[in-house]
Order: C-alpha cells, then sequence, then structure tokens
C-alpha cells in the first residue's frame, strides 16, 4: 500500500504524519508504514530545574519515540532528551500565537496513531492548570493508552525555592491554589469574600496581567493591605528572581523590578518567613549566576 505525500497533514509542528480511513501512517527515510494505536506518557517536567524531575519523567524521555512539549519546559530539561528522538514543540514562540489547545491535540493523537512511544512533556505537574486533563480526554476519545506521571507543579518549586512554606505552624492552616487569568481574557469570576482568609496562602498561577486587580479584591474584601506578598519569577532556575512585598505595594514593587512571566504570586502570613529560611537566592547571588536575584526583599 502506497500513498502519496499529497495526502499528508501538514502542520506547523510536525509535517510527516498521513492519515487515511482512520488509520494513520508515519512517513519515514524509508518509506510509509502502518502502526496501531501507539502509547502516551503525560509527564510533568516541574518547574525548571532539571533535577526536580522525577527518575520515572527521566526513564521515559530517555525511552521515547517523540517528545511532544511546552513552552515552559526549560532547555536544561530538553537537553536530557537523547539526540536522535524527535522533538515537537507545541509553545508560543517569540512574537507568535500560542498553539490552539485543540491543535495540540490533534497533534498528539496523530503522532500516537503511528504507533510511536510519545511523551507529551508539561511544565510543572500536567494536572496543575496544565490542560492534562483535554488531553487525557482526547486521548480517550480515540482510544489511545497512556499513562499520566505527576511533576512538581510551580507552586511547590517556588515555595521551596524562595523560603516560603505554604502552610506553617501558627500562620497558614490551608493552601488555595488560583489562576490568575482566564481563558480569553474574560474578567476574574472569583469569590473573592470566600478566598480572603487570613490563615490561608494563597498562591496565583498567571496572576501577573491581573495583578492590580487581585491584590485591590482581596483588601476590598477584608484581607490587610499589609499582608506579606510575594512574586517569584522562573522560579527554581538560576535565573530566578523574588520580589517579597506587601499586598498593598506588590503592583508597583513587580513593576519597579520588571519581573515577566512565568512568575508566581504568593500572598499570607508564611512570606514573612522567606529571608529566614532562604537558601537559594542567597546562593544564587553569591555565585554571581544572578546578579539581580533578589529585588526588593
Ligand atoms: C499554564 S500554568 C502551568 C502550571 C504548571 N502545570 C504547574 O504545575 O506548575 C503557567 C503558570 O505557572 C506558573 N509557573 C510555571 N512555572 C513557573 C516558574 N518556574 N516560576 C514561576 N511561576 C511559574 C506561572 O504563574 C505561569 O504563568
Amino acid at each position: 500500500m502506497t500513498y502519496s505525500p499529497k495526502q499528508a497533514i501538514i502542520t506547523p509542528m510536525c509535517e510527516h504524519i498521513i492519515s487515511k480511513e482512520n488509520l494513520t501512517y508515519l512517513l519515514t527515510t524509508d518509506g510509509f508504514f502502518m502502526r496501531d494505536n501507539g502509547f502516551v506518557s503525560l509527564v510533568g517536567a516541574g518547574p525548571g530545574d532539571a533535577e526536580l524531575m522525577t527518575v520515572k519523567a527521566v526513564r521515559l524521555l530517555q525511552q521515547a519515540d517523540f517528545v511532544i512539549y511546552d513552552r515552559l519546559v526549560s532547555t536544561d530539561i530538553l537537553d536530557l532528551i537523547p539526540a536522535g528522538v524527535s522533538r515537537v514543540s507545541v509553545g508560543k514562540e517569540v512574537g507568535k500565537h500560542c498553539v490552539p489547545q485543540d491543535q495540540i491535540n490533534e497533534t498528539i493523537v496523530n503522532l500516537a496513531k503511528s504507533g510511536r512511544k510519545i511523551v507529551r512533556l508539561k511544565g510543572g505537574d500536567p494536572y496543575m492548570f496544565g490542560r492534562g486533563g483535554e488531553e487525557v480526554l482526547a486521548l480517550k476519545q480515540h482510544k489511545i493508552a497512556f499513562e499520566v506521571v505527576p511533576g512538581v507543579t510551580a507552586a511547590s518549586g517556588c515555595s521551596a525555592y524562595s523560603g516560603i512554606p505554604l502552610t506553617h505552624r501558627g500562620m497558614s492552616r490551608s493552601v488555595r491554589f488560583i489562576t490568575g487569568h482566564f481563558k480569553n481574557d474574560e474578567p476574574l469570576d472569583i469569590n473573592w469574600q470566600r478566598v480572603a482568609d487570613p490563615d490561608c496562602t494563597l498562591v496565583i498561577y498567571m496572576g501577573l496581567g491581573n495583578l492590580s486587580h487581585i491584590c485591590n479584591a482581596l483588601i476590598d474584601a477584608g484581607l490587610s493591605s499589609s499582608t506579606p506578598a510575594a512574586a517569584i519569577e522562573n522560579g527554581t532556575s538560576k535565573n530566578q528572581r523574588r520580589v517579597l512585598s506587601q499586598l498593598d505595594q506588590l503592583q508597583d514593587d513587580v513593576n519597579q523590578s520588571g519581573l515577566a512571566a512565568p512568575v508566581m504570586i504568593i500572598i499570607g502570613k508564611v512570606v514573612s518567613l522567606a529571608e529566614e529560611l532562604d537558601w537559594f537566592q542567597n546562593a544564587l547571588e553569591e555565585s554571581g549566576y544572578a546578579e539581580d536575584a533578589a529585588v526588593n526583599s
């Protein structure tokens, strides 16, 4: 059975997948061949430091045929992919838009149907604001076998590497993970009265763009304006920067320092421990890796 290259599905991510009559073929240098549905490992890469990858994640990378990765996966982690393993980026490139989720799902499904072992590598943990569930639903729909490998989520990474425990006896009894950005830039529809709890640590993913709104909403809902608050940029990496502030000044301090995504916001009494429990930021500064590592702290 042969197929002409005209039948190839050309996408920005992969130019070598050919589908016909619900079967998918992989275009290889030695011709086309058909395979049964493959296997997808949805793997958390952690927040940046390659040594925070799980043993299982590293093993799967070494055994993969294809790795499909996001823009938040650090270059140190991509360096762990053996030479010869095909890589497909589905992240946003400078000046370009993100690849839409349905197009990412289609790429994963098509590659898996070529019968290969696919690692879908995602920043942090796949099931924490990572759309991992949507990708797994697409695999289920196409009857493709899968596994999910958790990763260190950015909240844990930023907490540990910036000296801010997420809970601490006498300071915080609970933690809330919140998204600071809704899809299509819709207004944040959050019940701030419920969230504004002085005994709870708030960890806000994707909150940089709406930071001023978030801080004001929390103050209006009753949280003290002097509540300690932090912003951590590129947490766990050698480019990590940390702004330590308080709720009513965080936006100004972040502006002044020029922090840019990815940034994690942590709000709550536990932030007051950051200087005392720091072990990473000082080491960074002493090593000269990041001259500007401690901004405003
Ligand atoms: C789409 S969410 C993905 C979260 C990811 N699945 C996880 O478990 O960490 C992306 C957001 O996570 C946060 N983030 C991810 N990596 C980060 C890092 N190294 N430092 C600071 N924030 C990070 C930022 O708020 C960023 O906007």
